[in-house]
């Protein structure tokens, strides 16, 4: 039996005692079943990383372009490892949680330094950027590790196997729960396609609100199957939706678009681009129009993006410091420059609504 477990609403001997039978099954669903992802093409550890480090946070779907793309211009560790960090952003750009690309980055460098590459999971967390899931899912994936992946999916997928009914308060406190009983279930032997398996089964059969129970390789050792009601699990108690509003400024002048940029030691966006708070502005401007309103979700922040196009005097727009992170960025510069995801889109918008010219050219 499991030791330190979350309440359940019986044990996982079933499956502890047929140990085999159930690696067996789900081992040859994934051979049979698994997506055919350009990471899994002649595998490797650069391959490994990188699509590991993409996919913290973001779905499969959306991390195989941007992958690909990153395979063409930064193909090795050595490549990487000798790109300037605005290249680097610049090929995550859209992707968010830049601090990501930033700690590959600097692993691609300290990996190039290496004389021998550790192959266990607890010197990989020494490298930038890799906690638990990184360094057990490239450990497992590249060097077989025995050691257990638990992501999102996988939380999902043990809370059914073993209905348990404990109300996690995140993602977070849910994994550090489940990871013992994770790694008793792991096979050992074929621990990289355990663990892969565990993540994929998540992914496309055990869904979160829609679970394809009939398709699924392990229901037989699933209680929340036999419950009748497996969407019922896991549980996450609720969290309060925050909503919060944000005025931003667009303003065009001379062919440049005005632009903040957070400096290198900011928490969130470190030197990434997007329209300015109203708020930086050195004075109150009374002469606004709402160009354009924007949601977005944060996790748990409900954003309201107001944008507001301002006409300034010739004596203001000198006023605009051009330093707090204020830039004037020539709009033929757009395309080079990192621009957050939302905010490149938000702008592509703008100006095929023509929003510069049209607006001022009233004034
Ligand atoms: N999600 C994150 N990494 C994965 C992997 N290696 N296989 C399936 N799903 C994943």
């Amino acid at each position: 039996m499991v030791g330190k477990m979350p309440e359940c609403d019986c044990s996982s001997d079933l499956i502890l005692k047929n140990k085999q039978a159930f690696h067996g099954r789900l081992l040859s669903w994934y051979r049979n079943h698994r997506r055919e992802l350009p990471w899994r093409q002649s595998p490797s550890l650069y391959k490994t990383v990188v699509s590991e480090f993409m996919l913290q946070q973001t779905q499969v779907e959306t991390v195989i372009s941007y992958f690909n793309r990153w395979l063409c211009v930064l193909p090795d560790f050595q490549t990487l490892a000798r790109a300037k960090e605005s290249q680097v952003l610049k090929q995550w750009e859209g992707l968010g949680y830049y601090s990501r690309a930033r700690f590959l980055h600097r692993l691609a460098r300290q990996i190039v330094q290496l004389k021998e590459i550790p192959k266990d999971a607890q010197s990989w967390q020494r490298f930038p950027g890799v906690g638990p899931y990184l360094s057990a899912a490239i450990t497992s994936i590249c060097f077989g590790t025995p050691v257990a992946v638990v992501d999102g999916n996988v939380i999902r997928v043990l809370s059914r196997l073993l209905a348990i009914v404990t109300t996690f308060k995140d993602g977070a406190s849910a994994a550090r729960a489940l990871r013992p009983l994770a790694q008793i279930l792991i096979d050992v032997h074929r621990a990289g396609d355990y663990n892969q398996a565990m993540m994929e089964l998540g992914a496309t059969v055990c869904l979160r609100q829609k679970p394809l129970c009939g398709f699924c390789p392990i229901r037989g050792y699933c209680q929340a199957y036999k419950s009748g009601i497996p969407q019922a699990y896991p549980r996450f108690s609720k969290r309060k939706t925050a909503r919060v509003s944000i005025q931003r400024l667009w303003l065009i002048h001379k062919g440049a678009l005005l632009l903040q940029r957070q400096d290198k030691t900011a928490r969130r966006l470190a030197e990434i681009y997007e329209l300015p708070l109203l708020e930086k502005l050195p004075f109150q401007v009374a002469d606004e129009r709402l160009l354009a309103v924007r949601k977005r979700s944060i996790s748990n922040q409900r954003i309201e993006e107001e944008i507001y196009a301002v006409h300034l005097t010739q004596e203001n727009i000198l006023r605009i410091p051009s330093s707090a992170n204020l830039h004037w960025v020539s709009l033929n510069r757009l395309k080079q420059i990192t621009l957050s995801g939302p905010h490149r889109r938000w702008i592509a918008e703008l100006l095929a609504y023509g929003a510069p010219h049209r607006w001022l050219s009233t004034h």
